[in-house]
């Protein structure tokens, strides 16, 4: 059961809807990792009625692959092939494995996608979900923007979903996925957690924007004293890493070691300070971590774009990173530089 999404819900009904009176076209979902993009593709696709459905996910670790995610995607349609022309036919063949790869023509490759996606809809259409597509390979990437572009006519929904707020090309229509309402976000921690003492909960909706990976992954890992309120919360709170750790692991170590002065003290001279001490190379490792959309500096101090940001620095770090350290210039006082 979905909460709180009846206008996201409807946008994209709208687009189904359209498309299946032949009026196709392209929707992207835009909204950071536990945003419930993926909740919302499902949500769609389990109610396609009469429509076909065919899916595809980007995967980090095939993004340089060349056509993973098309074959994912066209795999259970590949028996319509024989109705497309010839060199359609044979460009999407060699993308799908099925044929020795030719140099590949980009033209016809997109052309036959765009067919074999006309054929596989039929008279009742065609809901085409894209998820993850920032993991999604270059070639596929390029096969289904030049469907996408073109579906004006067609019996055809797709829709992409994407990790972050950076629009993808081409695609106009866009559907942000933010944090859950208030009410909504508390009726789906009591469904999954029970009754938490309302200062908590409100604690919890703040610190996580009401992202519902982060408030179920967070009240999962407090204790039953914590939910109900008679103990406090931990500072930072725990779980950052499953939403942003990936961001910091792809900071530098001298970045991430900036990262971690600024999870600690947020005032941007001090952290500067201390990194110019602590920190080989501190002004290119503090314009990586402000480049990397982690955290930013605003008049005196360096603020985390989200407080789980924060934590998934202070999850990230080794212990060595976070022990004070009595020999260390500052001494034991290392917590506050
Ligand atoms: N509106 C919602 N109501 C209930 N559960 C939700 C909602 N949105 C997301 N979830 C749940 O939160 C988790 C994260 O959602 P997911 O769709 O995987 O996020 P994303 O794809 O944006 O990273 C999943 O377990 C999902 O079922
Ligand atoms: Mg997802």
């Amino acid at each position: 059961m979905l909460y709180g999404r009846s206008a996201e819900i409807s946008a994209l009904h709208e687009v189904i809807a359209q498309a299946r009176r032949g009026c196709g076209g392209a929707v992207v979902l835009l909204g950071e990792a536990g945003a419930g993009k993926t909740a919302l593709l499902d949500a769609m696709a389990a109610r396609g009625e009469a429509m076909r459905v065919l899916r595809t996910s980007g995967v980090e670790s095939e993004s340089d692959l060349a056509f993973a995610a098309l074959h994912q995607l066209l795999w259970p349609v590949t028996g319509l092939l024989d109705a497309l022309p010839g060199p359609q036919r044979d460009a999407v063949r060699a993308a799908l494995g099925h044929a020795p790869a030719a140099a590949g023509d980009r033209f016809l490759l997109g052309a036959g996608v765009l067919s074999l996606l006309v054929e596989a809809a039929g008279p009742e259409g065609l809901i085409c979900v894209v998820d993850d597509f920032q993991w999604t390979d270059r070639a596929s990437a390029d096969a289904l923007l030049f469907a996408a572009r073109r579906l004006g006519a067609e019996r055809i929904a797709l829709l992409f979903a994407v990790r972050g707020d950076a629009p993808v090309e081409g695609v106009s229509a866009t559907v942000g996925v933010g944090g859950l309402p208030e009410d909504a976000a508390a009726a789906f921690l009591q469904s999954r957690h029970g009754l938490l003492a309302a200062p908590v909960r409100r604690e919890l909706i703040t610190l996580t924007g009401a992202n519902p990976l982060a408030l179920n992954e967070i009240a999962a890992l407090l204790t039953p004293a914590q939910l109900a309120g008679r103990e406090p919360l931990p500072d930072p709170l725990p779980g950052g890493a499953r939403l942003f750790g990936d961001r910091v692991a792809r900071l530098s170590s001298p970045a991430r070691l900036v990262a971690l002065l600024a999870a600690v003290d947020t005032d941007l001279e001090v952290v500067l300070h201390a990194a110019e001490r602590m920190v080989a190379g501190s002004g290119a490792a503090f314009a990586e971590l402000e480049g990397s959309g982690l955290a930013e500096v605003s008049g005196t101090r360096v603020r985390f774009r989200h407080p789980l940001m924060r934590s998934a620095i202070h999850e990230a770090a080794a212990p060595a990173e976070v022990t004070p350290c009595a020999r260390c210039p500052g001494g034991a006082d290392r917590g506050r530089p």
